[in-house]
Formats: C-alpha cells, sequence, structure tokens
C-alpha cells in the first residue's frame, strides 16, 4: 500500500496526449532567491518534479519543458529527474503563447510534430495539480470535440489572474488583468493557465497572436478566441479544489501549499490505515509509503524514499530520511538517514542513525547512540551511549553500555568486526581494524588492539591497587577523611555481626 496522492492508474490509450508541455521560463523573482523559483520543494520534490510526475501520468507521447531563466540550473535538474523530458528553449520574445511556440518547435525540430491529436499545457509552479484532474480535462476536451478546454476556477480575490469570458454558458476568452476593463475585472472564474488543445488548432491560432497588449507578450490564452471566431468550440473544466491550480510565487505561497500537500497526504495514509495522532506536527513527503496499521506520533518527519511497514510506531519527535522501518519496529525521537531497521526492533529514544546502518530483526540501538556504516546482526543490541561506525556485528551480541569502535587512525578508516554471542562490557574501546570472535568477552574498559579469539575474555585494564589509608593520611580533616573513618568503626562494630564489611570485600 502506499500514501502516496499521485498513485494513478495510467489513462486508456485512447486519451493518450500527443505532448504534454510544462512551462517554466518564468524569472519567479518573488521567491528572493539564488535558486530558480520551480526548484524550491515541497512534500520532498521540486515544484517542477511535482508538475512532471503529474504530467508523465498521462502518458503522453512527448514531455516537454520550457525553460529560459537560469537555464543551466532548471535544465540539470530536470534531467536528473527524467531523462526522457525534451526540453524547449524560449527566446527573447516573452508571454506564455510564445513560451509554448517554442516548445512546438522543438518537437518539430526532431522530426516529431504534434499536429493531431491533444496538447496540455501545464505550468512548473503547480505542484498540488494531480494526475486525475489533468485526465480529466483531456477526457472533457476530447468528449466535447473542442479546440480548447480550459481549467477554470472560481477565487474570491480573482485579482492577478486572466479572468473568464462567457457569453451565457459558453466561453469565449480570456482577458488578462492589465487588459480587462471594470466589469471584466469584477468576474471570479479565473483562467488556471492549464489547457487541453487540439493540437492542429494551436498551431494555427499560435501563428494569429500578436503582442498588441498591456504587457506586450504573446499571450497563450488569445488562442481562445481566436479558436472561437474561426467557428471552432471553447470549452471549460470547472474545479472547485482551488490548490490544485495554485501557484506559488513567493515563500509565503510556498509554505501555504507545502501543509495543504502534507494535509492531503496525511489524510490519504489515515484512509489508508495509519494513525496519526498530531497532523499538524507530523511531516509526510508525497514519496514515503506507509504499512496498514503503522502510528506516527506527534512530531514525526518522514522524508525521502522512506518506507514503513505494518504495527511499526514512529515518534514522538523523529526524522526519518531514506529508511527502510521493517514490520513492527518502534522508532522514539531518533535521527535517521539512509538506515535499515529490521522488524521488530527498537531504536532510540535520541539514536543518531547515519547512512549505512542496516539493524537486523529484533534487534536493538538504544539510548545516546550513533552508528554509521554498520551492519548488526540479529538480536544484537547496542543499548546506551557509543559510537559504532564501519562494523559488522554478528546475532545475539551484546555491546556494553559506552563502547567505542575507533575506526579512524587520523587518516583511514578501519573496520570492526565482531562475532556473535559476543558480551562486551562498559566502555570497551575496538581499535580498528580489529575482530572479536564468537562467543568472546571483554573486561570493563577494554582497549581491544588485537584479534580476541573465541570464547576468550579481553582484558587490558591494568590491575587494581588499593593504598590503604591514603586518604586519611594525605588528607586529614577533610569529609572524605571523616568519612572513611566512620565506615571503618562502623566496620569494627560489625565485624561481631553476620553481615559482610568492607574487609571481606577485599
Ligand atoms: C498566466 C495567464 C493568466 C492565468 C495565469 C495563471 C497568460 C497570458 N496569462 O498569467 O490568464 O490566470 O497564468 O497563473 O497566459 N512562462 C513562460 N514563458 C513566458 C511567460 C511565462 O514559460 O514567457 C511560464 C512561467 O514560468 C509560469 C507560467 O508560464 O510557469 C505562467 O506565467 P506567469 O507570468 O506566472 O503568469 P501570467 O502570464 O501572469
Ligand atoms: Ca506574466
Amino acid at each position: 500500500m502506499t500514501n502516496d496522492c499521485r498513485s494513478f492508474h495510467v489513462p486508456d490509450t485512447d486519451v493518450r496526449p500527443t505532448a504534454v508541455i510544462v512551462l517554466a521560463a518564468g524569472a519567479g523573482t518573488r521567491m528572493k532567491s539564488r535558486t530558480p523559483k520551480i526548484l524550491h520543494s515541497l512534500g520532498g520534490r521540486s515544484m517542477i518534479e511535482h508538475s512532471l510526475s503529474a504530467a508523465r501520468a498521462l502518458d503522453p507521447q512527448h514531455l516537454i519543458a520550457v525553460v529560459r531563466h537560469q537555464r543551466e540550473k532548471v535544465t540539470a535538474h530536470i534531467t536528473a529527474h527524467d531523462p526522457s523530458v525534451l526540453l524547449a528553449d524560449q527566446d527573447d520574445v516573452p508571454g506564455t503563447g510564445r513560451a509554448v511556440e517554442c516548445a512546438l518547435e522543438a518537437l518539430a525540430a526532431q522530426g516529431t510534430a504534434a499536429e493531431s491529436g491533444t496538447v496540455v499545457v501545464t505550468y512548473g509552479d503547480v505542484p498540488l495539480l494531480t494526475p486525475e484532474l489533468l485526465s480529466e480535462l483531456v477526457a472533457e476536451h476530447q468528449a466535447t470535440g473542442s479546440a480548447v478546454t480550459v481549467l477554470t476556477t472560481e477565487l474570491d480575490d480573482p485579482s492577478g489572474y486572466g479572468r473568464v469570458l462567457r457569453s451565457g454558458d459558453e466561453v469565449v476568452g480570456i482577458v488578462e488583468q492589465k487588459d480587462a476593463d471594470e466589469s471584466q475585472r469584477l468576474v471570479r472564474e479565473i483562467n488556471s493557465g492549464i489547457y487541453a488543445f487540439e493540437a492542429a488548432a494551436l498551431t494555427e491560432a499560435l501563428k494569429k497572436v500578436s503582442t498588441d497588449n498591456a504587457q506586450g507578450e504573446k499571450y497563450l490564452t488569445d488562442v481562445l478566441s481566436i479558436a472561437r471566431a474561426s467557428g471552432r468550440r471553447v470549452s471549460a473544466l470547472v474545479t472547485q479544489d482551488r490548490w490544485q491550480v495554485e501557484g506559488a510565487n513567493d515563500r509565503v505561497q510556498l509554505q501555504a501549499l507545502g501543509a495543504e500537500l502534507n494535509r492531503r497526504t496525511i489524510l490519504t495514509a489515515m484512509r489508508a490505515g495509519t494513525t496519526v495522532i498530531d497532523p499538524a506536527t507530523t511531516w509526510v513527503d508525497s514519496t514515503v509509503t506507509l504499512g496498514e496499521d503503522t502510528t506516527l506520533l506527534p512530531g514525526t518527519q518522514l522524508h525521502g524514499s522512506t518506507q514503513i511497514s505494518r504495527d511499526a510506531v514512529i515518534g514522538p519527535d523523529s526524522t526519518l530520511r531514506d529508511v527502510t522501518v521493517g514490520e513492527g519496529a518502534q522508532i522514539t525521537r531518533t535521527h535517521a538517514t539512509g538506515a535499515t531497521i529490521g522488524s521488530g526492533s527498537v531504536v532510540g529514544p535520541f539514536s543518531y542513525l547515519r547512512p549505512g546502518t542496516v539493524l537486523g530483526e529484533d534487534g536493538k540501538i538504544g539510548a545516546f547512540y550513533e552508528t554509521k556504516n554498520v551492519t548488526v546482526g540479529r538480536g544484537s543490541k547496542l543499548s546506551h551511549l557509543g559510537y559504532a561506525g564501519d562494523a559488522t556485528i554478528g546475532e545475539y551480541s551484546n555491546i556494553g553500555c559506552g563502547n567505542i569502535t575507533a575506526n579512524y587512525d587520523g587518516e583511514n578508516k578501519h573496520r570492526t568486526v565482531i562475532g556473535s554471542h559476543v558480551r562486551t562490557s562498559s566502555n570497551t574501546v575496538f581499535v580498528a581494524p580489529v575482530e572479536i570472535g564468537d562467543g568472546a568477552y571483554t573486561g570493563a574498559g577494554a582497549v581491544v588492539r588485537k584479534y580476541v579469539p573465541p570464547g576468550a575474555l579481553a582484558l587490558s585494564v591494568a590491575p587494581q591497587r588499593n593504598a590503604d589509608g591514603w586518604v586519611q593520611a594525605k588528607r586529614p580533616g577533610s569529609a572524605a577523611a571523616d568519612a572513611a573513618s566512620a565506615a571503618q568503626a562502623a566496620d569494627q562494630t560489625r565485624n561481631h555481626e553476620d553481615a559482610p564489611t568492607a574487609t571481606d570485600r577485599k
């Protein structure tokens, strides 16, 4: 089961568009960022990745992105996400109409001109748009035999948007805010900027689009009135879900869209069988997978390719990125990246799991443990206060409190190999490279520098020597000396009884 709110069944082949064009040439100056606007992310993916994956779900013959502003960065990002996206450069002529023209020219230049079928146009900055709604637009467009079908919505405050002009029920055109008269500005139905076009009608109409308007741009919106003037039908699909057509122009809108996306992801997850105690403090990327009967406690953040299996409990206050969690595992107050947690395991509280941590079934990584590049076998436990890096630990071994793998000699990293059923005492230091055989033990404070054979007890601390009466001799009159004298006097008295005395303990 997946909670991916974009999970989608492939549409029927008769609705398969010839091309989907994603407009991404704009500057996005209001983001106030050195990073191009569409590369800002929410829900674990950049805006353009959200747009491209919604577009890809329509299974078009061609997927084209139009770029211009910060071309190198945007191009590299898109290609890394999906190398099969065709990139079209927009020239100096501004406007959405010109952007689409450039996309069609790029297609023609590679010998696959979009002469027939449906061409969908969408934006690189509408991250909540779902494949379902896009597909509905295409289906409506094809069912009505329209030259253009535009996706619209009604807003209480339509300012800034192009307004949809109707004559009765029929759509007759779109007028931009800057070109609209007072009565047109009162129209609350707005152009989302997302359309399905009949390919031939689009190409024909674009030839007639001029830059004769308030912004001196080639408006894609003019295609609607041009198609209608040539006797073709123009339609609209009105959505009630304004979030799906909302773009992010600044960081305030980006945050609002991110919160809404998260709310939707969590709703989908809850409906699919995940318990979420506090959706307001729980953040789940749209790329995360959750099993049935998992529980997310407050303050949980799940990112990237994280996968949680059934019955696992995560949180409170845990951040997992690219982590795989097995069935029934419990992760408490943990920060983990690139780790694999076996089923039935227990992690935390206050554990720091770095990439390459693999914890076997029924294992434990306890409080204040840091791990990195370590494989821990089934049933083994690293319970408290330590560091395990570049190590392999067998099955059912118990690593004592405060154990450290000294994996770095100042120049190179080395491995520690610990066998199965090993028991190490508190404060053992493994000076890597070093190996500990199956069933071996270490003494408290041992600094293990060389091989410990199976079944051996490794001791490296010098035998203890007590200098009797040292405190009373060297620190006469101190509280410690007084306490020591009192204890010795009590011992004398008790010598006549059965209770053990300090003398017995020697
Ligand atoms: C456009 C529509 C408007 C609609 C609004 C919805 C036109 C003329 N107007 O407004 O009716 O309500 O979108 O958001 O189409 N872009 C390019 N190249 C360009 C210009 C824009 O690729 O030359 C891209 C931008 O990167 C962006 C999208 O097109 O993704 C929309 O551009 P933007 O300037 O935000 O919208 P408007 O043109 O103001
Ligand atoms: Ca504009």
